[in-house]
């Protein structure tokens, strides 16, 4: 039984906050983000809109496209850090606003990594025949958990969501495998330490200290995102007998064009095979890769029988990879 992607989708907020408007906010400069990172710009979420929004909106555009009814869904998997509430879900919240009442719905917590993580659960679901349509997202406000008084984090991030739709099927362009990594041992590089059980929300503590925000050790961060994503793309090329010199198109999780940069240069895939959008949206963390999934798709940069290798990390840390034969 193959797995197969029958439908993109994304949603990005209007808004856009450009360097430009950040240097008025804290002490930066279009340069030092351009050169340091790639970003130009990146989409904020304004009053009424959540991650459920987004999700929602790329989900509609993925489900118009596979031509899949909100009753036939049978599972609906949200890759969130920044979720409606700690409980419950987004993925109930977006299981009502689609009308998917035959899905179940959950959330998972894989930080960047979450819709490759949410890619594989949804896989083993196919795989057994356990469901038979699925929606993956990956969604973000991530504007909500940032420190706009911290010049290191807040010229990085932005929000908005991708969805697919994930279908059984006998033939046509499949998933061939998905791969997931974790490292618990630097939990603490890039975390959001308030209001868990750790630093309750409603402590004072946590508000004075601006622990309420997302805090990362960037160069830390750097060096181990390098590394752990030339480890999860290896591991997705030997899984399926492939060398790099295979892959159509990477698109790599968007946190930093560096990162991305020295990573291809590791695994020897060329610039011209690589997507990047980060210029446009930043740090959209579980979002990035649907995302630019949607737009590779849309725009038709891929073709039938293309193979694509998505790759990401993020916070925990996790890891993750996947080969679409497309
Ligand atoms: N504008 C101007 N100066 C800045 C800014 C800013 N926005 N931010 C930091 N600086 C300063 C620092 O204060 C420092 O100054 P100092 O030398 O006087 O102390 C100087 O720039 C250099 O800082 P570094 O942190 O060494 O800069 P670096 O080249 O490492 O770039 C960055 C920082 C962009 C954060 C980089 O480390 C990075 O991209 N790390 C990975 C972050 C990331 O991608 N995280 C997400 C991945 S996982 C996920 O997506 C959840």
């Amino acid at each position: 039984m193959n797995v197969r992607i029958t439908g993109t989708g994304s949603a990005l907020p209007g808004k856009i906050l450009t360097n430009a408007e950040l240097e008025r906010l804290v002490d930066t400069s279009d340069e030092w983000i351009t050169t340091r990172t790639g970003i130009k710009e990146r989409r904020i979420a304004v009053d009424g809109e959540y991650t459920s929004t987004f999700a929602a909106e790329a989900a509609r555009r993925a489900m118009a496209m596979a031509g899949a009814r909100p009753e036939e869904i049978d599972l609906i998997i949200i890759g969130t850090v920044t979720p409606d509430f700690p409980f419950p879900s987004t993925a109930c919240i977006v299981q009502d606003l689609l009308g998917a009442t035959n899905a179940t719905a959950f959330d998972i917590s894989a930080a960047c990594s979450g819709f490759l993580y949410g890619l594989s659960i949804a896989e083993k679901y196919l795989r057994t025949g356990a469901a038979r349509k699925i929606l993956v997202i990956g969604s973000e406000v991530l504007s909500r958990i940032v420190d706009w008084q911290d010049r290191n984090t807040c010229v990085l991030f932005g929000d908005g969501a991708g969805a697919v739709v994930l279908e059984a099927s006998e033939g046509g362009h499949s998933l061939l495998s998905t791969h997931t990594f974790s490292n618990g041992a630097f939990w603490n590089l890039l975390y959001q330490p308030g209001s868990g059980s750790r630093n309750p929300a409603a402590d004072s503590r946590t508000f004075d200290e601006r622990l309420i925000y997302l805090k990362m050790e960037g160069n830390d961060v750097f060096k181990h995102a390098v590394r752990a994503m030339e480890e999860a793309a290896i591991a997705a090329l030997n899984a399926n007998g492939l060398t790099s010199a295979d892959i159509s198109l990477m698109i790599p999780h968007q946190a930093n064009q560096r990162i991305i940069d020295a990573t291809s240069k590791r695994l020897g895939v060329g610039p011209e095979r690589v997507f990047t959008n980060l210029h446009l949206y930043g740090n959209t963390s579980s979002a990035s890769i649907p995302i630019a999934l949607d737009e590779v798709n849309r725009q038709g940069i891929v073709t039938s029988d293309n193979k694509l290798l998505l790759v990401a990390f993020g916070g925990g840390f996790t890891y993750a990879s996947a080969v679409i034969n497309w």
